[in-house]
């Protein structure tokens, strides 16, 4: 195996086996899927024929929300679901960059690495494929805000890594209209404002509503089923799937799916042999997850991902 670049840690052509899983199993409010499909494909396809000056288009996509909320499931699956719509135009290439391989505590030296990835590693993978899709998860550690840069994270280098990458987006998504930007936070107030107010579009994650957490427990037991096809009835059981969904209100989307896993491992039997799960162990295990998560941290419940509007003045889906 070829050792990748560095601040990158995965570099595929789409479409990819790695990454066909993701788009298909994530359960998001009607039409948001189609909508980033159709974003992604005008940008990569027509942004390099209009005026950044009088579109403002950056090819930057950022998906906002809690933990678990499926922010990084959506960009590394609209990424191989946009490869797939463009297959007939040309190859895409992914990459993800990993914000954390770039900081150094030398002076200096995180924005020199930053500005490599964005002068030269990216422009180079861009110059050899017809398509490319970056994914910058955790977009906050990349581009820290220089507003809440504090003295002991020493922030003469936060503002030079952050003005290296916005210098360095600028000037790529300016040389290389086909590649896009899909960035990701759980903490968007220490996300640099300049990088928000660069992204196209900008989704809000939320927790599942209801419908779709019965929908994710649906999903998971027929991954299950596949192993164990005696679980096949209980996945398609829509009131029993109703009661367990009503019982994830509030739980991320991360935690709806170990409830099948927190279910299954209840009972020494069903350990061994999943194929004998009831709906009430499902729910015995939905409402001790729930009273966790009420001592814990709770998560915003309600709604699903939505798109927030975005700089552009693109509508909301
Ligand atoms: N809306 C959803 N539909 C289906 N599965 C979901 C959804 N949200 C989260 N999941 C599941 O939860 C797990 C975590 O998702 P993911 O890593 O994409 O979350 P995230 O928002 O990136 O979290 P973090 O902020 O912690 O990185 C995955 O297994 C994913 O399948
Ligand atoms: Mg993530």
């Amino acid at each position: 195996m070829t050792a990748l670049p560095d601040g990158i840690s995965r570099m595929v052509d789409l479409p990819s086996d790695e990454l066909a899983d993701n788009w298909e199993h994530l359960v998001l409010p009607p039409g948001l899927k189609e909508r980033l499909v159709n974003h992604a494909v005008f940008s990569l396809l027509h942004r390099g024929k209009l005026s950044a000056t009088r579109t403002a288009l950056q090819g930057l996509l950022l998906f906002a929300g809690p933990p678990g909320t499926g922010k990084t499931t959506a960009a590394r699956g609209l990424a191989q679901a946009v490869a797939v719509a463009l297959a007939d135009e040309g190859a895409t290439a992914y990459v993800e960059v990993d914000p954390h391989a770039l900081p150094s505590e030398l002076l200096g030296e995180s924005q020199r690495r930053t500005a490599r990835l964005l002068d030269r590693t990216l422009p180079e993978v861009a110059a050899k494929h017809r398509f490319t899709v970056v994914l910058v998860d955790e977009v906050e550690a990349f581009a820290a805000s220089r507003q809440l840069a504090s003295f002991d994270a020493n922030p003469v280098d936060v503002h030079r890594a952050t003005d290296a990458v916005l210098t360095g987006l600028d000037l790529l998504s300016a040389a290389h209209p086909q590649v896009l930007f899909l960035a990701t936070t759980n903490v968007p107030d220490a996300v640099d404002e300049a990088l928000v107010s660069r992204a196209d579009l900008v989704v809000s994650f939320r927790a599942p509503t209801r419908e779709q957490a019965a929908a994710i427990i649906e999903d998971t037991l027929a991954e299950l089923a596949r192993s164990w096809p005696a679980l096949e009835p209980l996945s398609r059981d829509t009131s029993a799937l109703r009661m367990v969904g009503d019982r994830c209100a509030g739980m991320d989307g991360r935690r709806i799916r170990k409830v099948v896993l927190a279910a299954v491992t209840a009972r020494q039997q069903t350990s061994r042999d999943p194929s004998s799960l009831t709906v009430d162990d499902l729910l015995t295990a939905a409402g001790e997850l729930a009273a966790t998560e009420q001592e814990g941290p709770l998560m915003p419940a309600g709604g699903g991902p939505r798109a927030t509007g975005s700089p552009t003045g693109l509508p909301s889906p």
